[in-house]
């Protein structure tokens, strides 16, 4: 392929329309930072509703529910899970509690969409899909990043084959935090590693699949997690990605994705919406997709949209981000922890 052959303009997404989908109940778990605006997202932006909130406390349940204009308040996982009306329920804990709470949902027969990572290790991740394949219903790790519009015009570059043979992904998440940020306490399971190197791995063995090799250098924190993992995986036919995650510093958290006839880039902050940009490898041309959307977590409804869509075609999982590639994902960074010597947090 020359760079004559780059289209004029890239394929355009192709998500679901919020009124496209069934309108779900959603039961919150945890009252944190992503679960406000999760809701916030959800209201603003579909027809789902935000139907209870559970949390540690009935007082933080009701704060919440309070703010956010949601029915009902639950004072434990136990009783939101066990709440009639709502039909799925979104975990937003920290990870070392996403495989309790996930199984807990599970086990009251509802749908789960757990946040990322959708537990501290594959062997969790295995097992959270195992239940709720027995149990019949919907399960999926809430990398928000795989539903944005953005990742869609992606997945239609590479699916065309614009790219030529991909050979390439380097990405890098890097953002500092302070303590008392939880990312920063080993108790649950902090690090960068599961926090923002899930974004990059997600995103290499999306492209390029499972890594067969993987090495990896770090350093941790006086704290007692990883600060930061600076990656190196090979993947079928020795393709290569070449990945970085830091809490220590602010780094430019682009993707791009290399193949011998063009380059795709996404300009930082890759993991949220943004414009997509394909060069020739020759550097002669250059197409990019506009992305309407702010950049922001005003953008995390999309996991929520393909949640409805999938439990409306009555599926157990989504073909967008399956089971499989979650666990090859998390076993690329079960490695990593491996060969850092980081010691893994008791789960509940
Ligand atoms: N998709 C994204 O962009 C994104 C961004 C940030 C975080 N996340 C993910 O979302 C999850 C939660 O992160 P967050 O930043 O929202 O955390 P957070 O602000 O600390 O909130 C977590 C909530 O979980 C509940 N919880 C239950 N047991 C807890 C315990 N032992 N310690 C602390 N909290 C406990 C708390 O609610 P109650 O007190 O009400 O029980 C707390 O407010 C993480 O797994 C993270 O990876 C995703």
């Amino acid at each position: 392929m020359s760079s004559l052959s780059l289209p004029d303009t890239l394929p355009g997404p192709r998500r679901p329309s919020p009124s496209s989908v069934p309108s779900l109940r959603w039961g919150v778990l945890g009252t944190g930072w992503i679960a406000s605006r999760f809701v916030a997202s959800l209201q603003a932006s579909t027809s789902q509703q935000v139907a209870a909130v559970g949390s540690r406390t009935q007082a933080s349940a009701e704060a919440f529910a309070a703010a956010a204009g949601i029915e009902r308040a639950h004072g434990s996982a136990d009783a939101l899970v066990g709440d009639p009306d709502v039909d799925v329920v979104y975990i937003a804990t920290p990870h070392h509690l996403h495989r309790s709470g996930a199984l807990l949902a599970v086990d009251a027969g509802k749908h789960v969409l757990v946040e990322k990572p959708i537990g501290v290790n594959a062997v969790e991740a295995q097992e959270i899909s195992a239940a709720a394949l027995a149990a019949g219903v919907f399960c999926m790790e809430a990398m928000w990043t795989l539903f944005l519009p953005r990742l869609d015009v992606v997945r239609q570059v590479l699916g065309a084959g614009l790219l030529g043979d991909v050979r390439t992904v380097l990405a890098d998440h890097g953002e500092h935090f302070d303590p008392p940020h939880r990312i920063l306490d080993p108790a649950v399971a902090g690090g960068s590693l599961l926090d923002l190197g899930t974004y990059v791995t997600t995103l290499a063995t999306w492209a390029l699949g499972p890594a067969t090799r993987v090495q990896a250098s770090g350093e941790m924190t006086a704290t007692g997690v990883n600060g930061q993992a600076a990656m190196l995986l090979t993947h079928a036919g020795d393709a290569t990605s070449v990945l970085h995650s830091t809490l220590l510093t602010r780094t430019p958290t682009s993707g791009t994705i290399a193949g011998t006839e063009a380059t795709l880039t996404l300009p930082g902050p890759f993991f949220m919406p943004g414009d997509v940009v394909v060069t020739s490898a020759d550097g002669s041309r250059c197409v990019t997709w506009t992305d309407p959307e702010p950049i922001g977590h005003g953008a995390l409804f999309h996991s929520a949209l393909e949640v409805a869509r999938c439990i409306g075609e009555g599926r157990l999982e989504s073909p967008l981000h399956p089971a499989t590639s979650v666990q090859a994902n998390l076993r690329v960074l079960d490695e990593v922890t491996r060969q850092l010597g980081i010691t893994c947090s008791p789960t509940a």
